[in-house]
């Protein structure tokens, strides 16, 4: 019997840290899977993820930029890649694909169990409107913290995700808006930047007084990419964090949708930390 076999899928993926972490998992969990990595033609998602399936692989992860293509391939989708409009995760049913997104629940499991601070009752600072902060906006509600504040450069980007979850931030007792990058509001608990600014070099959109002293600041990035946030929320009293924690909750609840199984996810943390920490040597 072959393993069964999985991938991420993207352009580019040849730095992507998904197979180590699958491996890790299958390892620990004793699944007989393989893991690999599926690079896509910018043009031609759909075909190349069929034939992976069609081969008979039983799911893969997306990553950028095709969570959008990937949601819209699905026949049934689940309540939070829905909000979200976008999936990191297939699996290819005999019925019809399933797509869900577990980029929220990851960062959301990273904060309150890796992290340890409750997000209950909190007052959050969500920055940016693209794929990544609309990909975990359902699951932050779902965290009920007293407000979440949506910032972005483009308010209107962000108005309209704001709107489409209202619902869900109502059912959840969620004080929800969208806020200008001008007027992003003071003090938060909580500051999550999901922007793609630190990649451009230009620092972080917004001044310090977003900040009181232990704030949980947390970049969704991680490595090099992550470095100036974290200087700066260091440097303003808060209390730094990148996103490895969230890229391990998040496979880890791909790996369960697949396999039904929940891994360890400390040991993999603290062994990705390890390597994406290493000082590097010339
Ligand atoms: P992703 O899917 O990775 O989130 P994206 O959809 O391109 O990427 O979104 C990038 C996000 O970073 C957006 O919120 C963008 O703001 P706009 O919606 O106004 O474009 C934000 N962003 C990128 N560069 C930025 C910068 N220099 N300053 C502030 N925000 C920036």
């Amino acid at each position: 019997m072959h393993p069964d076999r999985y991938a991420v899928a993207g352009n580019p993926v040849e730095h992507s840290r998904s197979p180590l972490i699958h491996s890790l998992f299958a390892q620990a969990t004793g699944q007989a899977l393989e893991y690999g990595r599926l690079l896509c033609p910018l043009d031609a998602f759909p075909p190349t993820v069929k034939r992976f399936a069609e081969d008979g692989a039983k799911g893969c992860n997306v990553t950028v930029p095709f969570k959008f293509e990937a949601f819209e391939m699905a026949t049934h989708h689940s309540r939070r890649a829905e909000l979200a409009q976008a999936a990191n995760t297939l699996r290819f049913d005999p019925e019809g694909w399933y797509a869900d997104n577990t980029d929220g629940i990851g960062l959301v499991r990273d904060i309150t169990q890796h992290a340890g601070v409750s997000l209950e009752g909190q007052r959050v600072l969500l920055l940016g409107a693209g794929g990544a902060s609309a990909g975990v906006l359902g699951p932050l509600i779902e965290a009920q913290p007293a407000e979440i504040v949506m910032a972005n450069r483009t308010v209107e980007k962000a108005q309209a995700i704001v709107d489409r979850h209202r619902d869900w931030a109502a059912q959840h007792g969620v004080a929800l808006h969208a806020r200008p990058l001008t007027d992003p509001g003071q003090a938060y608990d909580v500051f999550i930047n999901g922007t793609a600014a630190s990649l451009s070099g230009s620092g972080v959109p917004v001044g310090a007084d977003v900040l009181r002293p232990g704030t949980l600041a947390l970049d969704m990035m991680y490595g090099p990419a992550a470095q100036a946030f974290l200087q700066w929320a260091r440097d303003h009293g808060a209390v730094a964090r990148d996103g490895l924690g969230m890229l391990v909750e998040q496979a880890a609840e791909s790996f369960y949708i697949w396999r039904g199984v929940r891994p360890d996810t400390k040991p993999v943390l603290a062994h990705l930390r390890q390597i994406v920490d290493a000082p590097k040597t010339p």
